[in-house]
Order: C-alpha cells, then sequence, then structure tokens
C-alpha cells in the first residue's frame, strides 16, 4: 500500500524539491510513496487571495487565518495524522518518525508569516511538531526533513534493511563511528579490531563506541531511556 503524504503551503513548488532524487525520489518513482502538494491560498475567498490578518493584541507580523486553512484542510483530510510544523511543538524523534512510517501517510500544515490561529489547530486535534529548537521562516523545510526521516524507513527505500536497526536513535544510543579504505590515510589508522575479521569483538567494540559517544555527547538519551525501563517513583 503506497504511504501518502499531502503537504498544505503557500509554496508547493517547493515540493518535491530533494525528495524527488536519490533514495526517496526512486520510492516514490515505484509508488511506494506520493506526495501531493496544495496551495492554501487556493482556498482564500477575497479578490487578492488574502491568507492572513493581522494578529489580535497587537504585534509584529501577520497570522494565517483559521477559515482558510480548515477550508484547506478538509480538501486533503482522511484518516491520516494532521501535523502542524511549528517550533511550538514537540520535538521530532526518531520514535515519532517510525510511529508515522509505519501509518497510512501524513497530512503536513506548514506555517508562513508569525504562524497559525491557534483555533484551527485546536479544532483540528493537529499534532504540533517542531524539528529543533531554532526558528525557520517557513514550514516547508521542516516539512521535507520529517518526510525525508519517514519515508526512508518505508519498506523497500533502504537497500540494507540492518542498517536502520543499527544507526543513531535506533536502540537509544548514537551511532559507533564508521571507517573505509584506505586502513592508513595520513598517519590515522583504522582501529585495529575493525581489520580483525571477529565479528564478535567488532560487535562489542561497536556497542562500547556507541554508548561512549552518547555518554560524551548526549547524556540525556541514557537517562531518557532509564526512565523508560524504571520510572522514577513519585514525588513524596
Ligand atoms: C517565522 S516562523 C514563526 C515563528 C513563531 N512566530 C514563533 O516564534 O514560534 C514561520 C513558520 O515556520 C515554521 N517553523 C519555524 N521554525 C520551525 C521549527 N523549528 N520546526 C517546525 N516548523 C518551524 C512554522 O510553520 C511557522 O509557523
Amino acid at each position: 500500500m503506497t504511504w501518502r503524504a499531502s503537504v498544505l503551503t503557500l509554496f508547493p513548488e517547493m515540493f518535491p524539491g530533494p525528495l524527488g532524487l536519490s533514495l526517496a525520489g526512486r520510492a516514490r518513482a515505484r509508488g511506494v510513496w506520493s506526495l501531493d502538494a496544495h496551495d492554501i491560498r487556493a482556498h482564500a475567498t477575497d479578490r487578492h487571495r488574502t491568507v492572513d490578518d493581522t494578529p489580535f493584541g497587537g504585534g509584529a507580523g501577520m497570522v494565517m487565518r483559521p477559515d482558510i486553512l480548515d477550508a484547506a484542510l478538509s480538501a486533503v483530510a482522511d484518516e491520516r495524522p494532521a501535523l502542524v510544523l511549528t517550533p511550538r511543538g514537540q520535538t521530532l524523534t526518531q520514535a515519532t518518525v517510525r510511529e508515522l512510517a509505519a501509518g497510512p501517510g501524513v497530512v503536513l500544515l506548514c506555517g508562513r508569516y508569525e504562524g497559525i490561529d491557534q483555533r484551527v489547530i485546536d479544532a483540528r486535534g493537529l499534532r504540533e511538531m517542531s524539528i529543533g529548537d531554532y526558528v525557520l521562516s517557513g514550514g516547508e523545510p521542516a516539512a521535507l526533513v520529517l518526510l525525508d526521516a519517514c519515508v526512508r524507513l518505508l519498506p523497500g527505500v533502504m537497500g540494507a534493511a540492518a542498517s536502520a536497526e543499527e544507526e543513531s536513535f535506533a536502540a537509544g544510543l548514537l551511532e559507533y563511528p564508521h571507517y573505509t579504505r584506505p586502513a592508513d590515510w595520513q598517519g590515522r589508522r583504522v582501529p585495529e579490531v575493525l581489520l580483525s575479521g571477529h565479528h564478535a569483538e567488532v560487535a562489542a567494540w561497536r556497542r562500547r563506541e556507541a554508548e561512549r559517544a552518547t555518554r560524551e555527547r548526549r547524556p540525556d538519551l541514557l537517562t531518557a531511556q532509564a526512565w523508560a525501563v524504571a520510572p522514577p517513583p513519585p514525588a513524596p
């Protein structure tokens, strides 16, 4: 069954963009997934095709109108989860990516300007998703990031299925470092164990390196994992 992505945007020409190339592009050509980008402006009702207005309460910038966005969502809504890209949202993780990739697809709403009238988010029960603690000028690059992460997990998209199981975040750890030929480059030698041919020792080394990198770079991932196994006792 085809995994279907619909994107609501003021800039449909930004899609498929990089997702038209490489793994994602070939998978789309084979019908593993589909992408349709819809112009929000097509749902504007006035002569100037206005989609935004000034914020109640004052302040800088413009806000995207709930009635226009609701009409745009109605045109594509079905059983798929509907998400809005926003820096106020839950940060996208590999666990969420796995969850979305296992479903029928996604409907993604991309904001512009100062953002989106909260009422359409509430009324539609949109899941608010951020790709990180920084501000983009629009939701489109965030939608491309989310879609890229989902599409590569769809069955048959990645060459070696095993690589998805070993890579960063799959087991709550960052991945171990990679090395290829030449074994000696500018005096820097590949770790000897990787040349040994001992599969068990290589696996143990990789596990140790993954744990070390995670401890040094992202100790928060280890804490999150420990919590998942044994939540802390409730405060007295
Ligand atoms: C200029 S931003 C609006 C930022 C908003 N005024 C704020 O401070 O939270 C315009 C649009 O870009 C998108 N966007 C910006 N940063 C994002 C992020 N980190 N993750 C997901 N979407 C983002 C959202 O769709 C947002 O509505």
